[in-house]
């Protein structure tokens, strides 16, 4: 696990641009696609908005870059809650990448449910894992996390939690406004990174729980891909805990 901490939510973006740029230097001169799964939430617009900067625009080779979603409320991509719409508004409208490299998490069918199924059948096809128990290896995922310790659309206690058999699922709980569509669990453990984003003092509890302790319970905590690296990417104040309950050198 890597954990860096940086000033503030700028620092932490531009440090987490420099991963997603350094991760696809190699497939500039390779036939080999790069795939990336992306969240919502509001920390890692910067990043978005960062990557879709002209530097990014000019050091990312965009046409090797295939984005998926991480998780998607169940609302229609205009929705001002909808994930699409804050990586379409932050990233996608400013780059210019293939209309075929775009995979959007749809919520235009008749259930939650029948999306995720959709969706899962799009990452079997994409990585031609048409076995279920091949797992897709996304080289980049961003995650956020909650004051709960809720990371993608996986809740404390909810089914998709505990959900090994499906490579995305749908979630309703009381609480929370929209029903969610999300990566499971195996997918995200299988990824090659893992770039966990969080800023703010409000995250900071959860963070030293999620971190130091490794709490089970904390759906934060078992994010820990066994043949990938985990970075933590924090800034002062999300870390405040962490670094009040770490050994002094
Ligand atoms: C989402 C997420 C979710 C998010 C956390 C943190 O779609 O909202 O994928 O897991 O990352 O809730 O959200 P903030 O960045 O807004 O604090």
């Amino acid at each position: 696990m890597e954990i860096l901490i940086e000033r503030d939510l700028e620092a932490v973006s531009a440090k987490a641009a420099q991963l997603f740029w350094m991760l696809s230097e190699k497939y500039k001169r390779s036939s080999s696609r790069y795939a990336v799964a992306l969240s919502g939430g509001e920390t890692p617009k910067r990043l978005y908005q960062l990557l879709a900067s002209a530097r990014g625009r000019k050091d990312i080779p965009w046409n090797k870059v295939h984005i998926f979603m991480v998780d998607e409320r169940f609302v229609p991509p205009d929705h001002p809650d909808s994930n699409f719409r804050l990586i379409q508004e932050n990233l996608l409208q400013s780059i210019s990448l293939p209309v075929e490299n775009i995979h959007r998490m749809r919520t235009d069918c008749s259930s939650a449910n029948i999306c995720a199924k959709n969706y899962e059948a799009a990452m079997m096809e994409f990585f031609k894992t048409y076995d279920a128990a091949i797992l897709p290896r996304f080289d980049l995922m961003i995650l956020g996390i909650g004051e709960d310790g809720h990371t993608a659309s996986l809740f404390p206690g909810s089914s998709a939690l505990s959900d090994r058999e499906h490579l995305v699922a749908a979630v309703r709980k009381k609480n929370i406004r929209h029903q969610r569509i999300t990566m499971t669990l195996p997918v995200l453990n299988n990824a090659r990174n893992i770039l966990f984003i969080a800023t703010g003092e409000r995250k900071s509890f959860v963070l030293n729980k999620v971190v130091m302790n490794r709490q089970k319970r904390l759906p934060a905590s078992l994010v820990n891909p066994e043949n990938g690296k985990c970075h933590f990417f924090l800034d002062r104040d999300a870390a405040g805990e962490i670094l009040h309950h770490s050994p002094a050198e």
